[in-house]
């Protein structure tokens, strides 16, 4: 046992298949979800500790006085009952994006994930970590931000107790591997980033709008349901079945923030614009090519490996033009974290 050290861990965002949305206690799911890990969109974070106390936060080289208060206050909180050994040590952070900031992609997933990450080697390393390293470090993700519990997986990930898993879970996420269709172990994920502008309505307070919400109950019963439905689809090489329960699940999603008691919309009128023409070009190629949306205005294009050309050369000359300053990502389903070297 050291009692000064560091880690450095990279990983990646999660796009949920199965929307999250509503939660209660301690950032536990109203409905369990179902996501896909990208590969390139990821947060590597670097953790530096030694006796003493204090936090210093660097995010790109710089201080961040936005990002630096919500750590300070999520390890304040972990440090009464998670991880009271924090209370000991002075930490340094420093976290960087692959993904361009204020690019509208959320960091959250990423950002928690690399942390909790770092944090559950340095209990490791204090000889302190009991049970199973990853469902340890999916659990303190989660506690930072919900969705980035499915990040420190590979592939899929599922978070929140249902029938259809053994061993699943509300506390953390578990990966889903058993009998994937080789059909959905390659898929594509070009994100349309249609406004890098921040959401007028945070994740926390649209998870909030669903308490009361008059039509909380039969989303989260549609949700159960569309996760039973798409565990068997992925065991087949069905993408019409898969696309037809993602879209819908994404303007469910949409449709719960549009008549909650304050409704709001993150949909931009681009948005609506890109859906539409996936919709006429899905009509006229016959291609397996759907969408996810995320709590925001930018479209995920998902498709399989197969006609990744096809759809790039689509996407530069027919849906750049509704994206903001012609800007989109090429990422696809990845193999979860990696433990970089600290001190190079
Ligand atoms: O993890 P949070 O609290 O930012 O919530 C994210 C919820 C969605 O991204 C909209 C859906 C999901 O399951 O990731």
């Amino acid at each position: 046992m050291t009692q000064a050290g560091g880690f450095r861990w990279q990983c990646p965002s999660n796009i949920a298949l199965i929307k999250y949305w509503g939660k209660h206690g301690n950032q536990l799911p109203a409905n369990p979800s179902l996501s896909i890990t990208l590969d390139t969109a990821h947060t590597i974070t670097t953790l530096a500790y030694k006796p003493g106390s204090g936090l210093r936060f660097l995010f790109e080289g710089k201080e961040n006085p936005a990002f630096s208060s919500r750590i300070e206050k999520f390890l304040k909180s972990l440090s009464f009952e998670e991880m009271p050994f924090l209370k000991d040590f002075e930490l340094k952070l420093e976290s960087e994006n692959s993904f361009p900031h204020s690019s509208g992609i959320a960091s959250s997933a990423s950002g928690m994930g690399a942390l909790a990450l770092c944090l559950v080697s340095m209990e490791e390393e204090l000889g302190l970590l009991k049970g199973n390293f990853m469902q340890r470090a999916s659990h303190i993700a989660r506690l930072g931000s919900g969705s980035a519990c499915r990040s420190v997986y590979g592939n899929m990930a599922l978070w929140g107790k249902t029938e259809s898993i053994p061993g699943s879970s509300d506390q953390y996420a578990v990966v889903v591997n058993d009998n994937v269709n080789p059909a959905f172990s390659k898929i594509k994920d070009s994100i349309l980033i249609i406004s890098k502008g921040k959401k007028p309505v945070s994740s926390t307070a649209g998870h909030a709008l669903m308490d009361g919400h008059a039509y909380a109950e039969s989303r989260f019963t549609h949700a159960k349901d569309n996760l039973a439905k798409l565990l068997n689809v992925i065991q087949t090489d069905d993408w019409t079945r898969f696309g037809q329960i993602v879209e819908q699940e994404a303007l469910s999603l949409h449709a719960m923030m549009m008549s909650s008691a304050t409704p709001y919309l993150l949909m931009e009128p681009n948005t609506i614009a890109v859906i539409r023409a996936i919709w006429e070009k899905r009509a006229k190629e016959n291609w397996p090519l759907y969408f996810t949306l995320d709590a925001g205005p930018n479209v995920h294009l998902l498709y399989p490996e197969s006609i990744e050309k096809e759809v790039e050369v689509y996407i530069n000359e027919e849906l750049v033009v509704y994206c903001e300053n012609n800007y989109w990502i090429s990422d696809k389903i990845g193999n979860g974290p990696l433990n970089l070297k600290y001190g190079y």
